[in-house]
Order: structure tokens, then C-alpha cells, then sequence
């Protein structure tokens, strides 16, 4: 079994023991000061009897850990605390709404407030006593009623929130009103349904703007911005998200594209990534994605390690200039973490590998352009197999030679590439275009053969003929690859456990199996610094 100590990250968020589905809870930015709670068992690696941790920060890299924020103590939340948002209310008034395990295992809506506001770190929550807010009735399913978004208040003052929840079998964000933020309503109609998919969980729900990167405070609504939908769901444990419309007269998120088939819907993330929420950030004005990173592992590797679940790194998100998709990018401040800069200019990649050498390859920042020649040697594109990204990564694999592609990175590899995982891209040609495939495939991954071995897979919504270059960006950590496609207009995420490996011993590679040179017209690795994840509050201060 999995027991080493290798696979903790070095500069991805984790406690410092115990199990987290890091459902990243209630993040927020309040008086200097970044907050990230997470579902937590404080008595063992394996999902039950769930707590809220806290950590705070002032960077979103180095964090200290505070004491149990949300426990069970209330008829209302006896049997767990589950996932929530928070809001700041004017009057700079931060709370919290999350789901509680009732007395008797119905899932109910709570608020809790900090005990005192001028405590610097929020440590203290208190619930009052009016709770529960929110309780399952009129043909809500006691079992499907849960994680509220953060409020925002339309053009009439009042405050809404959405819940996930399975209604006639049908995935929904039911939709609540409040004056107050205390008595609250449910709406006639939900935010929004669909027949496509059974329970939503953890909603969340915000504007974009049409122009620019920055982010939005979740309440603005105008002709100048785009809302974003995002649902959980359950099967197949995968977020998805809808571009539209919030249209506020009738309270409802009218999507660009309703599509039946939940597949066609847009991911953030076509790897191993769950339960995400975004938060504004008021101090730097932009959007920030949170999202959890559950192991890949089984529950009893779980149990020997001592730990289980990660956070991403958090995410700027802002909408493609194109409006068709949101493009995702890694904050700015993990930059600050990078070290032993190696780079290469103008290598051309014939078939072939080519090692990185000079890079500690399991704690790395690399970001890669492929400048592509002509494109006229692209292998044609089968229209039969385009609904499958994933099945057509599994089949024409890094192994399989093309015409243009497969080329990328084979990452935390093995010194004889008995164990790696390839993360690469293949051009077809399709009529007058052509498309691009993007993979990671981890069936390589490591030599043990009870691990889950996914392979992932997506198109990239570029036009590659007029841009002939295709950059990637790999973060890796140790049990962890997120990987950023097109400049951030595709991310695939995954979790492994590489035996071979040793901090010493682990390799990076560029490769190419096209018949066709590509140009590396930039590649630039940084060694990562270990980021303080769980360092005394005292010292983050002075940090
Ligand atoms: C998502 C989820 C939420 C729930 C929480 C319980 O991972 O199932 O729906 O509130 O986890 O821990």
C-alpha cells in the first residue's frame, strides 16, 4: 500500500493531518486577511463526522491553521456540518450559511456569525439561535437540500441565495429570498434545472464581465456582464458549469446553451477536480476558483498515509474574449515560490525525448509554447469519435506516432520511464479547420496496480491555424499534476502515486511522436519553493 510520506504536496493547500473533501468552504477576503475553511474529520483520513477547519492567510500560498471554526453542537448541525458560503453584509458584517446534519439526519440551512468581528482571524463562530433558516419542506427531499452559495442582493435590496438539491429527479438550484439575511423565502421557480442530470450539489453563482479579467463582487448585475452557473454533480462527481443570463424580473439563469446531454456542458476542469467555489477578491478585483482534489488512491492507502484530499492552486477565472467559455490561470502569487530558473530557446523537437535536465521534477512550475509548422501533415479528424475526448486520448496515446502530435511533457517519469504520466496535444485536420486534443493520460502513472489510472481528455476551443502555437503550463507536486492548455482555456487535473519516484530520481521530459518537428519557442521550468501550509499564526504574521 501507499504509506510514504512522498506523496504530501509541498505547495498545494492541505492540513496538517486527516481527511478534507477541501469542498473549499466559505473562502472570503476580509480586513487583509484570506479565509479557507474545508469539510474536515478531525478524528481520521476517511470522509464522517464532519467539522469546518480554517486556515488563514494574507497571500493564498503560506497558511496557518486556526482552531475548528463550525462544530457540531446544535439539534441543527449535530450530526455534521457540511459545505457553505459565506457572505460579507454591509456594515462590513462577515456569515456564514452552511448545511447542517439535524438531530434527526434531515439536511437543514444554518447561519453562523463571527463571535467578534474585530478579531483580526475570525476565529470564533457562533450559531445563533434562530437557526435552522432553511428546512426541507414542500416535496424538498430531506437527503438532497444543501451547500448555499455566497448571497448576493438584486436591484430590489433583497438577498438571494441558491441551493443544491434534486427536485422529481431533475438537478437544481433552488432559489431563496431574504430582507434580512434571517427569515428567508423559497422563490416560486428555482434559479434554474435541468432534466440532464440528478442532484446538483454545491452551486455557486456569479457575474463575469464581457471585457476585461477582472472579477466582480457577486451582487453586480448589468448589460455589461455574463452570469456563470457552476453545479456538482454527484455522478459523475464532476463540476460543470453554464454561461447565461441572470434575469432578475424573473429571478431565473437563463443558460446560452441548455444542453440535454450534461456532457456537452463546460467543465472548469477535465481531471480530478470536485466541489469548487469562487470568491471576489476585493483586495487585487478578480475572481478566484477553489477546488477540491480528492485522492486516487484506495481508503485503506488513505488510512496508512493519514491523510486525504488537497486543494488546486487557487485560479483567477475571467471569460474568454469570445465569450463562449471562461479561460482559468494560476494566481500570480504562487510565482513568488519559484526558483533555479532553467530555459531553453528555440530547441526543435524532432521525434523523440528530450530530457529537462537541472529541474527538481517533482516540485515544478513549467510553461511550454509549441510553435507548430504547417499544418498540412495533421492526421483527419473522425467525426464518429469527437463526442469522447478522454476515449481518443486512450487510443491514439503518446505511444501511437501522428502527423502532427502527440508532443508535451512526460512528467514525474521514472529514470527508465517504466512510470510516468504523458500530458500531451495532437492536431487533426477537419474539412477547413483544425482541432486540437489535449491529454493526460495516467494508466503509467505507477508501477502499483490498485490505484485508479483515469485518462483525461479535451478539445481545445482555439484556432490553431492562426495561431500555430499551443502552450501549456504544468504545476507539479509530488501526487499532483494540474495542467493549463491554450494559456488557460483548458485545465486537466490529476492525482498520482508514482513508486519509483524519489525527490532525487524523478524526471521531466519534452517529447514528440509526430513525424512532423515542432518548435519549443519557449520553455521556462522553476524549482518550487515548499510554501508554509500550516505554520503558527505568529509567523504568518511576520511573514
Ligand atoms: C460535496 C459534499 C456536499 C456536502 C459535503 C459533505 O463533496 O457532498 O454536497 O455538503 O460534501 O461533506
Amino acid at each position: 500500500s501507499i504509506v510514504s510520506k512522498q506523496y504530501r504536496t509541498a505547495y498545494h493547500f492541505q492540513p496538517p493531518k486527516n481527511w478534507i473533501n477541501a469542498d473549499p468552504n466559505g473562502p472570503m477576503y476580509y480586513n487583509g486577511v484570506y479565509h479557507l475553511f474545508y469539510q474536515y474529520n478531525p478524528n481520521g483520513s476517511v470522509w464522517g463526522n464532519i467539522h469546518w477547519g480554517h486556515s488563514v492567510s494574507t497571500d493564498l500560498i503560506n497558511w496557518a491553521p486556526l482552531d475548528l471554526a463550525i462544530y457540531p453542537t446544535k439539534p441543527f448541525d449535530i450530526n455534521g456540518c457540511w459545505t457553505g458560503s459565506a457572505t460579507i453584509l454591509p456594515g462590513h458584517q462577515p456569515v456564514i450559511l452552511y448545511t447542517g446534519m439535524s438531530r434527526d439526519n434531515q439536511q437543514v440551512q444554518n447561519i453562523a456569525v463571527p463571535a467578534n468581528v474585530s478579531d483580526p482571524f475570525l476565529r470564533v463562530w457562533t450559531k445563533p439561535d434562530y437557526n435552522p433558516l432553511m428546512t426541507p419542506v414542500d416535496g424538498i427531499h430531506p437527503d438532497m437540500f444543501r451547500d448555499p452559495t455566497t448571497g448576493w442582493r438584486g436591484a430590489d435590496g433583497r438577498w438571494r441565495v441558491a441551493l443544491g438539491a434534486e427536485i422529481s429527479g431533475n438537478g437544481t438550484a433552488l432559489l431563496y429570498k431574504s430582507e434580512d439575511f434571517v427569515r428567508w423565502e423559497r422563490a416560486d421557480s428555482p434559479l434554474h434545472s435541468s432534466s440532464a442530470s440528478g442532484m446538483w450539489e454545491c452551486p455557486d453563482f456569479f457575474p463575469v464581465p464581457i471585457e476585461g479579467r477582472e472579477g466582480l463582487d457577486t451582487s453586480v448585475n448589468s448589460k455589461d456582464v455574463r452570469h456563470v452557473l457552476k453545479m456538482s454533480l454527484m455522478k459523475p462527481q464532476s463540476d460543470y458549469y453554464m454561461l447565461g443570463t441572470y434575469d432578475e424580473t424573473r429571478d431565473i439563469f437563463v443558460p446560452d446553451d441548455a444542453a440535454d446531454d450534461y456532457r456537452m456542458w463546460l467543465r472548469y476542469d477535465y481531471g480530478k477536480f470536485y466541489a469548487s467555489k469562487t470568491f471576489f477578491d476585493a483586495k487585487k478585483k478578480r475572481r478566484i476558483l477553489w477546488g477540491w482534489l480528492n485522492e486516487s488512491d484506495t481508503e485503506s492507502d488513505d488510512i496508512a498515509k493519514g491523510w486525504a484530499g488537497i486543494q488546486i492552486i487557487p485560479r483567477k477565472v475571467w471569460l474568454d474574449s469570445r465569450g463562449r467559455q471562461l479561460v482559468q490561470w494560476p494566481i500570480e502569487e504562487v510565482e513568488s515560490l519559484r526558483r533555479n530558473e532553467v530555459h531553453l530557446h528555440g530547441l526543435e523537437l524532432a521525434t523523440g525525448l528530450h530530457e529537462i535536465k537541472g529541474v527538481k521534477a517533482s516540485q515544478a512550475d513549467v510553461e511550454v509554447d509549441f510553435e507548430l509548422p504547417s499544418l498540412d501533415t495533421a492526421d483527419p479528424f473522425d467525426p464518429t469519435r469527437a463526442m469522447d475526448a478522454p476515449k481518443l486520448c486512450s487510443q491514439d496515446d503518446a505511444s501511437v506516432r501522428g502527423g502532427i502530435g502527440p508532443f508535451g511533457l512526460l512528467v514525474l517519469a521514472s529514470e527508465n520511464l517504466e512510470e510516468h504520466t504523458a500530458v500531451f496535444f495532437r492536431v487533426y485536420r477537419d474539412r477547413n479547420t483544425a482541432k486540437v486534443l489535449m491529454c493526460s493520460d495516467q494508466r503509467r502513472q505507477a508501477i502499483f496496480d490498485h490505484l485508479d489510472k483515469p485518462v483525461y481528455g479535451v478539445f481545445l476551443d482555439m484556432d490553431v491555424e492562426k495561431e500555430r502555437k499551443i502552450s501549456l503550463r504544468t504545476l507539479i507536486d509530488h501526487s499532483v499534476i494540474e495542467n493549463f492548455g491554450g494559456k488557460g482555456r483548458a485545465c486537466i487535473t490529476a492525482r498520482v502515486y508514482p513508486e519509483l519516484f524519489l525527490d532525487t530520481s524523478s524526471h521531466l521530459y519534452l517529447f514528440n511522436n509526430g513525424s512532423s518537428s515542432v518548435m519549443i519557442s519557449r520553455f521556462q521550468s522553476w524549482n518550487m519553493a515548499k510554501a508554509h501550509l500550516n505554520i503558527k499564526l505568529k509567523d504568518l504574521v511576520i511573514l
